[in-house]
């Protein structure tokens, strides 16, 4: 699928329907305060991001900026948005805002997120919030000593299917919890090269979401064990035309969250799909986890879930629970943080487990490339839902 199907696609399925789909959940209360919101990155995913931001009743969105001026201009004229830039310094010293959506390639985050929380601003970053565990957990102390929010998609944790399946978890259905199993590629995405060059990769594009998802269900990991391999050397991209690829396109990667639970997420940016780049359509299991008294498969991906498959000892047909979205979609992140930021309302999405995400990623290249199993060091707040 190319970028124009892409964006067809995803603002008819994910965009507009589903973000009209959020929309009663955010404007059921009256909102403390709208919240200034500058957006910088202006390509493929800013047409699920502005549909959801710039009809969220706790936000306005006062200024887009992007490298490539055309795209912000053509964004801001499409948005209404009020004002737009080539470049962040022009942003910063342009129409005051509080928040930064940062949308931008995935090796820009870690210095766009530092300058602008520098700059006094609350950051949503697309992931990854930064490039190392290190520079990220710099950036959330800078963050917390200047009295700022600093947040990373993916937002996975935030699904009522998620919340379904860590109540069950917490309840025992499954028993004595032994092993789980999450998948996530496609053809690869053909618009941009940083998708496949330094720093981009298939995990921190794909398989974030299921390690977010599986680390958020089975707690933090302990240590990785990582095949990673680079499938299809060259490549034919829109932005660069032919490239070769410097980063996995295909990685197997083994969590241990100890206490003998185990669990294996894959990624590819070679996986045949008939559903292409847009997964709505997917109704496979592309989770389970299994114990020794029951089973549960995740129905369609954990960014767009469409239900949840559950078998007992007590209840051994499959039976499916959670097919309710109640409002949640992947691109309503940056919404929901502004929400907080107005409210107060906390989100069950932290840096501190994005930023385990990014640590098991980083890890996960050293496990491949050294041949050895990695200690992982940093943690984060579990269990991430708690109670009824
Ligand atoms: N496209 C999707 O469907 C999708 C979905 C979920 C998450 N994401 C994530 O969103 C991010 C962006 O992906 P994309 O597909 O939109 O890429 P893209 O190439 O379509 O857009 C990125 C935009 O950022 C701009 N940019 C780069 N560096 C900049 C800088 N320093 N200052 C200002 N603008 C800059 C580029 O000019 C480009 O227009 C990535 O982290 C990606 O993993 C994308």
């Amino acid at each position: 699928m190319n970028r124009r199907e892409f964006t067809r696609v995803a603002f008819l399925t994910g965009g507009a329907a589903a973000t009209a789909a959020a929309l009663p959940a955010l404007a059921a209360e009256a909102p403390a305060r709208r919240i200034r919101t500058g957006v910088i990155g202006c390509g493929s995913v800013s047409n699920s991001y502005l549909p959801s931001l710039t009809s969220c009743s706790f936000v306005e969105v006062v200024s887009l900026c992007d490298l490539k001026p055309d795209r912000a201009r053509r964004q801001a004229a499409r948005f209404k948005v009020a004002h737009h830039y080539p470049h962040i310094d022009a942003m910063l010293a342009g129409e005051p805002f509080e928040f930064l959506v940062d949308l931008t390639d995935m090796q820009q985050h870690e210095g766009i997120n530092r300058r602008a929380l520098e700059a006094g601003k609350h950051v949503w970053s697309e992931k990854p919030i930064a490039n190392t565990l290190a520079a990220g957990q710099e950036l959330l102390r800078r963050a917390q000593q200047k009295g700022l929010r600093l947040w990373g998609a993916p937002i996975t944790v935030q699904s009522p299917q998620f919340a379904f399946m860590a109540r069950q978890l917490a309840a025992g259905k499954l028993g004595r919890v032994a092993a789980a199993h999450a998948d996530y590629g496609h053809e690869g995405p053909d618009w941009s090269a940083f998708f496949y060059e330094k720093l981009g990769g298939s995990m921190p594009d794909l398989a974030v979401y299921n390690l977010t998802s599986l680390t958020g269900l089975l707690g933090p990991a302990k240590h990785v064990t990582a095949l990673c391999s680079i499938v299809t050397a060259e490549r034919t991209v829109g932005d660069k035309g032919r490239i070769r690829v410097t980063e996995e396109d295909n990685a197997m990667v083994l969590l241990d969250h100890g206490q003998g639970v185990i669990s294996h997420i894959q990624s590819g940016f070679n996986y045949f799909n008939p559903h292409g780049h847009d997964g709505s359509q997917e109704t496979r299991h592309t989770l389970t986890l299994v114990g020794s008294t029951g089973f549960m498969g995740l129905v369609g991906y954990d960014w767009a879930p469409l239900g949840v498959d559950l078998a007992t000892k007590d209840a051994p047909r499959l039976q499916r629970h959670a097919t309710d979205a109640q409002g949640y979609v992947w691109q309503q992140g940056a919404a929901l943080a502004a929400e907080c930021l107005a409210t107060g309302k906390e989100l069950l999405v932290t840096p501190e487990h994005a930023l385990h995400v990014l640590e098991i990623i980083t890890a996960a290249r050293e496990s491949s490339a050294m041949g050895r199993r990695i200690a992982l060091a940093s943690t984060f707040r579990w269990p991430v839902v708690v109670g009824p």
